[in-house]
């Protein structure tokens, strides 16, 4: 009797590599937890080789099953530089395809230290979370700017109910941490340009209001700029920050990058029906088929999958044996964010980690 079905997107480049390493991973996981009674992978064709064999990234009947055949959907890193559409455009990226096609308003991307991984700023700990808005923002403009030879522009595109929505998560999720790392309050930051944009002024607007229904929550604001800034110099006192898309899209892959590098960055899509977990980074083309393909991403979008489905106990246990190889070195993230051995050779090491 099966459990759980989970969708699977292997995806470009490394993704297979590193998929199948993680589907290996949550194999062992179900081995040791029967009470979660398995997973059944749905796979699901999609991303740049589908679409350079199909003609499409992902057809609507596999967007529809994402969305109700499966109940979330681990994902690969999609995309490759020469699969592009007649305009030119990568073809192969399904961010605009799956996120407004399947609704996942939020995209939760966590940023935390690991033991054993080179941090580059001088913090002790951290351990924030990411709440970048996913269906609106500038990236609403995605595909459809307007322009001739002169000039373009793109809209951008901040609607209430998108925010109070958005807001709503990061509030709800706050509520359910440990508070910032630096003094243990439960915190949202709203990062915004409102003393610029009309549309941030009317983000920060909404957020406000809506941080009246969490009063264990403590709101904060800060612009972008000194965000990023604050990022890097004193990152343990964030702990859930929200924004709109395209500067969720910009702080995140600065957040992961002052830490193990965006190599160890997994990110979920979450909305009120379908939810996919995918890793930040790309599919990395020239890597492939090296033995050098890093799955940490990979496995903790795993892991987070695991604890939206109420699997926490498997959750935790994947994260802990990730933290342990790391920490003792079993696997080394290399400057480059490369592993030696690759995916393989990294699921071995998680997989004997699990055990008893
Ligand atoms: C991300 C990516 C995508 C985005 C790209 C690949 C379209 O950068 O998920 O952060 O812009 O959202
Ligand atoms: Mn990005």
């Amino acid at each position: 009797m099966t459990g759980t079905r989970i969708g699977l997107i292997r995806g470009d480049g490394i993704g297979p590599e590193i998929v199948e390493a993680t589907v290996r991973v949550l194999d062992a996981l179900a081995e040791l937890h029967p009470e979660s009674r398995g997973w059944e992978y749905v796979e699901i064709d999609a991303g740049a080789d589908t679409y350079r064999r199909t003609g499409v990234a992902c057809a609507e009947a596999d967007v529809r099953r994402l969305r109700d055949e499966v109940d979330a959907t681990l994902k690969g890193p999609v995309g490759l530089p020469d699969v592009r559409t007649p305009d030119g455009v990568e073809a192969g990226v399904l961010g605009g395809i799956l996120r407004t096609g399947l609704d996942t308003y939020a995209n939760i991307r966590p940023v935390r230290s690991w033991p054993g991984v080179p941090s580059r700023v001088r913090a002790d700990r951290v351990d924030y979370v990411i709440v970048r808005e996913n269906t609106e923002g500038l990236y609403a403009s995605r595909g459809k700017g307007v322009g001739n030879r002169w000039a373009v522009t793109d809209t951008l595109l901040t609607t209430r109910e998108g925010t109070l929505r958005v807001a709503r998560k990061a509030f709800t999720l706050a509520a359910g941490r440990q508070g910032a790392p630096a003094d243990g309050v439960r915190r949202v930051t709203c990062v915004d340009k409102s003393n610029v944009l009309r549309s941030h002024a009317f983000f920060r607007e909404v957020v406000t209001e809506v941080a009246a229904e969490f009063p264990e929550v403590e709101l904060e604001y800060r612009y972008a700029d000194a965000a990023a800034q604050d990022l890097v110099l004193c990152p343990e006192r964030f702990d859930v920050l929200v924004m709109e898309n395209f500067l969720g899209d910009v702080l995140s892959d600065l957040g992961g990058a002052t830490l193990g590098g965006v190599g160890l960055c997994p990110a979920g899509n979450v909305g009120d029906g379908a939810a996919y977990f995918e890793p930040v980074h790309g599919s990395a083309p020239d890597l492939v088929g090296r033995n050098r393909a890093n799955p940490v991403g990979q496995l903790l979008a795993a892991a987070m999958l695991l604890d939206h489905l109420g699997h926490v106990d498997e959750a935790a246990r994947l994260r802990r044996a990730v933290s342990a190889v790391l920490a003792f070195g079993t696997v080394r993230i290399e400057a480059d964010g490369t592993v030696r051995g690759g995916a393989e050779a990294v699921a071995d090491a998680v997989i004997a980690a699990l055990q008893p």
